[in-house]
């Protein structure tokens, strides 16, 4: 979606819709009343449901999970219960994309949370809990399988969170300066450049002279560059990826020249 599309939602728009499929709904409630979130369902741009999944258990214990087939420590969550609210879910919602929360699944990233966020059906977010939530539910239930990082969480609340957060905030009418998102960490494939405000010097520590120049060529300058030596110290992997990108684009129009990052200068290719 380009900038301008998310700059004007249009008036009474639907609400972008998440339900949160879980064994601890408060846990979810109480994240989403706060912040920018919490603005984006006050001002009608987000619907946020918390689901508990014991809802959709069969016996007078409310169980959700057993023994894992073939032994070993912990307890799986049982099957039935989350296909049960998924179906029913998936009923209100049409159209929703549901997505397992797992340590086991693909890396969730900027560029996911972009398309999610232009998914008009919205979000169905399944929380596991224990060690994990019975297979079938990942090959037979769910859309996609996302982690939100390389370590393991005690449950898939705060991952939830986390996905909910990044794709809400990509919303329509959810940031109030849709803009900053053009500049922010990840869109570009950089880092973001790094920021400063007053004071000018603080504790010895000056703000680099050039963005208090009123320079808007050499502000722009500086954060290209400053924000491509952040990625190559702190995410190589990220550096080496536009470092791709770039000799991928240039290779066609002139395989000759060696491909090179930074500042445009007269005679590059466009
Ligand atoms: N559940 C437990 N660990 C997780 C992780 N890293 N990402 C998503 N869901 C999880």
């Amino acid at each position: 979606m380009s900038d301008s599309a998310r700059e004007a939602p249009p008036r009474h728009a639907p609400s972008y819709p998440f339900t949160v499929l879980t064994l601890f709904p408060d846990m979810v409630r109480q994240a989403v009343a706060h912040s920018i979130v919490g603005r984006g369902i006050a001002a009608g741009r987000l619907d946020v449901q918390a689901v508990d999944i014991r809802d959709f258990t069969t016996d007078r214990h409310r169980t959700a999970d057993d023994v894992p087939y073939g032994g070993g420590p912990g307890m799986v969550m049982k099957p039935e219960p989350v296909a049960g609210a998924i179906r029913t879910t998936r009923e209100r919602q049409p159209g929703a994309l549901v997505v397992l929360m797992s340590a086991s699944g693909r890396p969730f990233d900027q560029a996911t949370a972009r398309r999610w966020a232009d998914n008009p059906g919205g979000l169905v977010l399944v929380c596991g809990h224990y060690e994990g939530v019975d297979e079938r539910i990942a090959e037979h239930y769910a859309d996609d399988e996302v982690s939100i990082g390389d370590y393991v969480l005690s449950g898939g609340e705060l991952a939830a969170l986390v996905v909910l957060d990044a794709v809400a905030r990509l919303v329509p009418g959810v940031l109030g300066n849709q803009a900053s998102i053009a500049d922010e960490s990840h869109e570009g494939g950089l880092v973001e450049y790094p920021q400063y405000t007053r004071p000018p010097a603080f504790e010895g520590h000056a703000v680099p002279d050039v963005l208090m120049s009123g320079n808007h060529a050499e502000v722009a300058r500086f954060r290209r560059e400053a924000a491509l030596a952040k990625t190559r110290r702190v995410r190589p992997d990220l550096a080496a990826r536009v470092v791709e990108v770039v000799i991928d684009r240039r290779r066609p129009a002139n395989p000759s020249r060696p491909a090179r990052l930074g500042r445009p200068r007269p005679g590059d290719d466009p």
